[in-house]
């Protein structure tokens, strides 16, 4: 890291005295950090969330509807449920909810096999239904990003039973369809075999050709090389801006345009960039609109902004999604530095979304290998790093996973949220769950941990308390800090108001460092860690698993 120039030694010394937070080793436990923010950062965070910048200061939570709550007994949760949930999730200090699909779909991939782009999963509810949660979400100051998917539809979508039926139909060229199991031009196969399948063509024996699917043989690819497939998306996503929404998490957009080498599979194509364009220009006709990527793993994200202005407002950063779990069993923060260096190359204006967890990945608490201290750390890494959080559901309270499978392996991490400690529907619903719950529902439920201490509900409270109304957090820089010892990954943000230190202990032992910081401050905000400033120096001590927060300026 680039160190600043250390203050004038008179005038450090001065502040130390007055300053520093050079207590001994604890002898009493420090208090618990607050629970909630306090009034003025409240009123500083409504004023970020205003504008069209809102989404570089948000908190977003991913929901899976069919999990979160269920208002019929039918085991499903759906829109009315949600809407119910909506003081929980503002209490938490979200701004902005990703919905995964809730549009009408045969369900083969839990809804990313979209069967009609303008109606919704009855189960999930009415149009009416989905218009109440917009706006009772809206009053709440929560905004709505819902799932776009675009390379691919259902087999079932009419377009696809049109494009099936023969070479002259007015949609024939809508999919992508080879007399071979191959095409020129695309080398690309299907993204993950042993989940998706052998091969990426299907015959079809309507049409008498095979026809290509990145993904499961129910889920066709739609050939954006034919203008009325790009006019068609384009029009469906100004009729969901029309709905009110806020934004759309959009899903392996960057496959819209195959390559035609196998190295630049899964590498954005300038076709499909060109179209992100469009989509963006879509965006930019209402006020206050945002996009992110799910960009091609382990591909950085840095093509998916374009000039940080005319593609994607934020990209998760699936790199640090997947550093975490490994920086661990290291115990080196080499890869996390590698990681979060590599932002630096991304254009000015570009947002990360960062994520430790989602619908397609294992919980973090078997990410974590069942140590709940890892979670936590990487928790403070993607709340106070640089970037948007994403959180997924049920990560606040460090659901465990469940074992049984409805539509595919991923339901493990995919399992109805518990409520309440009460068996058998914690609250969640009053039948029987579509899917059973995680493994120690009722302990890791809402009403179990809510006030309780040292529960992760209260981690994530307290954290997303001190990050609430400080633009540092949201737009600040962020400098790695090596602290002269590779088993503490520190970082530190900033800005012209403030500047903080995130050091964590990646180890089950002590650890110590010291680095030349900004500011004349050392105080603690969050952790169970130390640290005390002579001068420029900051000396830190972290007990096993912990970490520290200090405020520098
Ligand atoms: C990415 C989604 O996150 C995943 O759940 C889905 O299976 C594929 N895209 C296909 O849409
Ligand atoms: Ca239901």
């Amino acid at each position: 890291m680039r160190l600043r120039a250390p203050v004038a030694a008179g005038l450090a010394l001065a502040l130390h005295i007055a300053c520093s937070s050079t207590t001994p080793a604890a002898t009493a436990p420090p208090p618990d950090p607050p629970l909630e923010p306090t009034a003025t950062q409240q009123a500083e965070a409504e004023r970020l969330l205003t504008g069209p910048d809102w989404y570089r200061h948000a908190i977003f939570y991913e929901v899976y509807v069919r999990s979160f709550q269920d208002s019929n007994g039918d085991g499903i949760g759906d829109f009315k449920g949600l809407t119910s949930r909506l003081d929980y999730i503002k209490s938490l200090g979200v701004d902005a909810l990703w919905l995964m699909p809730i549009m009408k779909s045969p369900f083969k991939d839990s809804g990313y096999d979209v069967a009609d782009y303008d109606a919704l999963l009855p189960e999930y509810g009415t149009d009416a239904d989905f218009q109440e949660l917009i706006a009772q979400a809206h009053s709440r100051k929560i905004r709505i990003f819902v799932d776009l998917v675009y390379n691919h539809t259902s087999d079932l979508h009419p377009w696809f039973q049109e494009s099936r039926r023969g070479k002259d139909d007015p949609k024939a060229d809508w999919y992508v369809w080879s007399d071979t199991p191959s095409a020129p031009g695309n080398a690309c196969g299907t993204f993950n075999a042993a989940q998706f399948g052998e091969s990426a063509w299907q015959f079809d024996e309507q049409r008498k050709q095979y026809y290509y699917h990145r993904f499961y043989p129910g889920q066709p690819d739609l050939n954006f090389a034919n203008p009325d497939v790009v006019k068609e998306t384009l029009a469906v996503t100004r009729r969901w801006l029309d709905k009110g929404v806020d934004g759309f998490r959009c899903d392996v957009i960057g496959l819209l345009f195959e390559s035609d080498t196998r190295a630049q599979c899964g590498v954005l194509q300038p076709r499909t960039a060109e179209y992100i364009r469009k989509l963006r220009g879509v965006l930019d006709g209402y006020p206050d609109r945002a996009m992110v990527a799910e960009s091609v793993l382990f591909e950085s994200p840095a093509g998916y902004y374009g000039t940080g202005k005319d593609m994607f407002h934020m990209a998760f950063d699936f790199d640090f999604g997947y550093q975490w779990g490994i920086v661990f069993n290291s115990e080196t923060r080499a890869s996390l530095d590698r990681s979060f260096a590599a932002h630096k190359g991304y254009p000015e204006g570009a947002q990360s979304a960062l994520v430790i967890g989602s619908h397609d990945v294992a919980r973090a608490f078997t990410v974590a290998q069942g140590k709940e201290w890892r979670h936590r750390r990487a928790s403070e890494i993607q709340l106070l790093g640089r970037g948007t959080p994403f959180i997924y559901y049920g990560e606040e309270l460090g659901l465990r996973p469940g074992t049984a499978r409805v539509v595919d392996g991923r339901d493990s991490a995919r399992t109805p949220m518990p409520w309440t400690k009460k068996e058998p529907g914690h609250g969640f619903t009053t039948g029987a769950p579509w899917l059973p719950f995680g493994d120690q529902a009722g302990t890791t439920s809402v009403e179990a941990e809510t006030g309780a201490r040292g529960a992760m509900l209260s981690h994530y409270k307290s954290l997303l308390a001190l990050r609430r109304g400080r633009a540092v957090f949201g737009t600040g820089a962020m400098d790695l800090v090596d602290v002269g010892n590779v088993s503490v990954f520190a970082f530190t943000r900033s800005n012209a108001q403030e500047a903080w230190l995130v050091a964590v202990n990646l180890t089950e032992s002590q650890q110590s460092g010291s680095a030349e910081l900004p500011g004349t401050r050392a105080e603690l905000a969050l952790g169970k860690g130390t640290g005390s400033r002579e001068g420029s120096r900051v000396t830190l001590d972290l007990p096993p698993t912990e970490s520290v927060v200090l405020r520098l300026r």
